[in-house]
């Protein structure tokens, strides 16, 4: 039995642009366990949102290993990654990629029809995620009707509703204002403690990266920097 939820070796990605490759990830090594908050840290064009692709399932490396547990997901076909995500993983981005069309609710309830669960289950399942954000009171309505920071709790309940051991997001609060952008993170923070949820997200924002039990930093394709936070614990406030 081990914690590791995500082990890394050696991993590599180029992109080839035109006549050239760009090794954009070099060599990236990296353990995350269960129940950790890692924040990610780099210059605009470091690599993160790469690596949260990869690590994701979204995009394939050029090589190096990636296991999830026990599994070594490189080696996953298109279908089987598929599965990884919509099983697994939880994605948050800057822009909430919610349909318009759809009211809180059944935004929401999309991963679980997805993946084939009734429609009744996946409306009790929806219910309670929203519940989780705080949204009960606005499932009916669709994202025009929400503010910037309630449509990005719904995709955070979307992101939560197939209960992910793990929540890949990129840059979740880099479109709203800071209270709201604290708000966002807070509630991150509870359903890493409520839970068990493990956070890896990618920001910009060095003072809410302090509030991470973890903080990675990438710079010229590889971790320049993986500090812990003290464990004072007693969050304050
Ligand atoms: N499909 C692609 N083809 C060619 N180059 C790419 C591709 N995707 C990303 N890149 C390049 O890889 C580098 C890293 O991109 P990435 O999106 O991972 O950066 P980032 O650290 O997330 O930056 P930001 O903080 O601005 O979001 C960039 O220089 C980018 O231009
Ligand atoms: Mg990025």
């Amino acid at each position: 039995m081990t914690d590791v939820l995500l082990a890394v070796k050696n991993l590599v990605k180029d992109f080839n642009h035109g006549e050239k490759t760009l090794q954009i990830l070099k060599s990236v090594d990296l353990e995350i366990l269960h129940g950790e908050s890692v924040a990610v840290l780099g210059a605009s064009g470091a690599g993160k949102s790469t690596l949260l692709h990869l690590l994701g399932g979204l995009d394939k490396p050029t090589s190096g290993k990636i296991y999830f547990k026990e599994a070594d997901i490189t080696k996953y076909n298109s279908r089987e990654l598929a599965a990884y995500r919509a099983e697994k993983i939880g994605f948050v981005f800057q822009f909430h990629h919610l349909l318009q069309a759809f009211t809180a609710v059944e935004n929401v309830m999309i991963p679980c029809l997805i993946r084939k669960i009734s429609r009744q289950k996946a409306s009790d399942k929806a219910h309670r995620a929203l519940e989780l954000v705080g949204l009960s009171h606005r499932k009916t309505h669709r994202p025009g009707q929400l503010s910037g920071g309630e449509q990005q709790r719904v995709a955070i309940a979307r992101a939560i509703v197939m209960e992910p051991s793990i929540i890949f997001a990129d840059e979740p609060t880099g479109n709203l204002d800071s209270t709201t952008g604290q708000k966002i993170n807070d509630l991150l923070f509870d359903l890493n403690a409520k839970l068990g949820t493990t956070l890896f997200v990618v920001t910009h924002n060095i003072q809410m990266a302090a509030n991470f039990s973890r903080q990675i930093t990438l710079a010229d394709g590889v971790i320049t920097g993986d500090v812990y936070r003290e464990q004072t614990d007693e969050i304050s406030g």
